[in-house]
């Protein structure tokens, strides 16, 4: 993870390294640091925690750099070494000449480390990036070429990195490079922009180049020269990005993510933009270029996620077996990667990305994609490393998403799902095409749905400040929404830090019942459908435990008064379109708990938004 930035051109340095990691902060805030190219030497600035602190301590020596307009910046998700000063970054070499910023693992620094020692470097940091500095700082001294000197280090490097290094010999001179992490330049006039994504670089400039991995770009104020890795100059792809700077406000919201919940009915209203024209007119994704001879020639669909996106893929499944008659599997991706798969050319293979980044789903991808599957990317980011490597894309257009619990972009990724699953049904043409038409119509009317349980938030706010206390909950669901129960459990987890799990509820006699006791929470999501029955039942026998029981409903059942201590109702939905209703109530209970704990909502702990990591 991570987020590197880098400006070399005739203006302040520090205000634009500085603004750049702000937009940064979803890869991380556990600390952050710059390095400026001051008269006579290069000067490091680092603190611990948000980039606020680093603000407060660059103010503090504002006159040393006021003439500064070349420098590096970071922020910081620890991978190794405590989130602390000394393994924040830049991190530089013994003399302090060379320093660079990271983002990515060096798998092999250890060894690394052990041959520098020996030639006298002096490690300071527990960082892995430490024997990066060290190691080009080493074949510098030799070459007196930086750029030479990064290309010949990147060839000893096993791992992910993005890198930029700048020199104190070298006071017109930055270079970048990079490996399965992401990396771009943004050009401006005589003046250039390195940064690990685009909302650092476009307030500054709307072209941009992005680096292809084991490219080294080395940038003077007049120059921009792109070499491969065996030193060949190549040329540069520069592109003129479809982006417009956003300010990001919480429009009155005491939190990003409250104001998020918000504007789910919106997102949903526009991921139905242009897709869905009538009910009686077929779905358009345009750039979904599936037939019905590849659908034919299927065997079964693998969903590949992490984390949220993950839960959005268990929903999907469920759809595209019951709309299509297509066997489908979900995997996690950290864990499809490191196994036997049997995905080949009549698998179609659909990576949901919310960031289009994360290593895991994007090595999954490359490594199906190479044994000849077809490659669908559910993903809000279209311009992302996941989308560059899509044979079909999904764009979910949720917006920048700031919070690091992931709210409206689900939602949007839900929305896709259902529109990619009625999109296959009716290619194939296997379903019925009144429950289609159905199907489209009700999902219209969603959006307002959503805006009735908004509305109604405050009886959802009592509810969870009254479990609030709480060391434990469970949620429990059956059938489609047993993904929700997932989904609203990681939320509860991600910010407020409460032990939350989510069960299939027939599953609850099976061991989970076990702890229940009059301590207890359990939440059931209760949806009038095929399940409801089964899950009351479930539901009683937790309640004949003691548990301390809440129902998520859209049925006006009485003797749900018997059972349950709340009862948050949502509207009426039918059973197969009931997770985007469902998940609400859940994303507002994690959120109101976590608000009254006084917790950092945006950015909780030990987490980042990104997470380009294995
Ligand atoms: C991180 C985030 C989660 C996210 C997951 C997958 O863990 O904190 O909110 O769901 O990554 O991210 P992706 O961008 O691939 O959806």
């Amino acid at each position: 993870m991570c987020g590197i930035v880098g400006y070399i051109g005739d203006k302040p340095v520090v205000d634009i390294l500085l603004n750049g990691l702000q937009q940064l902060e979803y890869r991380g805030y556990d600390s952050a640091g710059v390095a400026v190219m001051c008269e006579n030497k290069i000067n490091v600035y680092k603190a611990e925690g948000k980039l606020e602190n680093l603000s407060s301590e660059l103010l503090i020596h504002k006159d040393e750099y006021k003439n500064s307009t070349m420098g590096i910046g970071h922020i910081r998700w620890a991978t190794h070494g405590a989130p602390n000063v000394i393994n924040a970054h830049p991190h530089t070499c013994n003399c302090g000449s060379l320093v660079i910023v990271h983002n990515g693992i060096i798998e092999n620094y250890k060894e690394l480390k052990s041959e520098l020692e020996k030639k006298g470097a002096k490690f300071r940091s527990q960082t892995d990036t430490e024997a990066v500095a060290h190691l080009i700082a080493y074949i510098y001294n030799e070459t007196k070429n930086l750029t030479e000197a990064v290309r010949l280090a990147a060839q000893k490097i096993d791992g992910a990195y993005a890198l930029c290094v700048m020199h104190s010999d070298k006071k017109d001179e930055l270079v970048a490079t990079k490996r399965n992490a992401p990396l771009l330049v943004g050009v401006g006039e005589n003046e250039y922009y390195v940064a690990s994504d685009v909302p650092a670089t476009i307030p500054y400039t709307k072209k941009a180049m992005y680096l292809n991995d084991n490219q080294i770009v080395t940038l003077t104020r007049q120059s921009m020269t792109l070499i491969d890795s065996e030193g060949n100059e190549l040329p540069k792809k520069v592109e003129t990005l479809p982006w417009e700077p956003v300010a990001l406000s919480k429009m009155g919201y005491k939190h990003f993510m409250l104001k998020e919940i918000h504007e789910q009915p919106d997102v949903i209203r526009n991921v139905l933009t242009g897709k869905i024209h009538s009910s009686d007119e077929p779905i358009i994704l345009n750039e979904v270029k599936l037939t019905k001879e590849s659908l034919k020639n299927l065997n079964r669909i693998q969903i590949i996620a992490c984390g949220t996106s993950l839960h959005a893929a268990m929903i999907g499944k469920y759809i595209i077996e019951d709309f299509c008659g297509i066997a489908v599997d979900v995997e996690a991706s950290s864990e499809y990667i490191y196994r036997k798969t049997v995905t080949d050319e009549h698998t179609l293979v659909i990576g949901v990305s919310q960031s289009g980044e994360t290593a895991d789903t994007l090595t999954a991808i490359k490594q199906s994609k190479a044994r000849g599957s077809h490659i669908l990317i559910i993903t809000n980011r279209p311009d992302s490393a996941m989308a560059r490597e899509a044979d079909s894309l999904l764009s979910v257009n949720a917006g920048i998403e700031v919070s690091v619990a992931a709210t409206k972009s689900y939602m949007a990724q839900l929305v896709s799902f259902y529109l990619l699953a009625i999109y296959m049904a009716e290619i194939k043409g296997n379903m019925n095409t009144e429950a289609l038409k159905t199907l489209k119509s009700d999902l219209t009317l969603v959006p307002q749905k959503i805006e009735q349980i908004l509305s109604h938030k405050e009886y959802i706010q009592k509810c969870a400040q009254y479990y609030a206390n709480t060391k434990d909950f469970i949620y429990v669901a059956r059938g489609i929404n047993y993904p929700t129960a997932l989904e609203g459990a990681l939320k509860l987890k991600e910010i407020s830090y409460i032990n939350a799990t989510g069960y299939p509820a027939g599953e609850l006699k099976h061991g989970p019942i076990a702890m229940l006791d009059e301590s207890m929470p359990v939440l059931s999501i209760l949806m009038k459908g095929s399940v409801y029955e089964k899950l009351l039942s479930n539901s009683e026998e937790a309640k004949a435990r003691n548990a301390r029981m809440i129902a998520l409903t859209n049925s006006k059942d009485e003797k749900l008064k018997d059972l349950f201590d709340f009862i948050i109702e949502v509207p009426e939905i039918q059973e197969l379109l009931s997770p985007l209703i469902a998940i609400v109530p859940l994303q507002l209970i994690a959120y109101y708990i976590s608000e009254y704990l006084g917790k950092d909502v945006d950015q909780p702990r030990n987490l980042a938004k990104s997470v380009t990591v294995e």
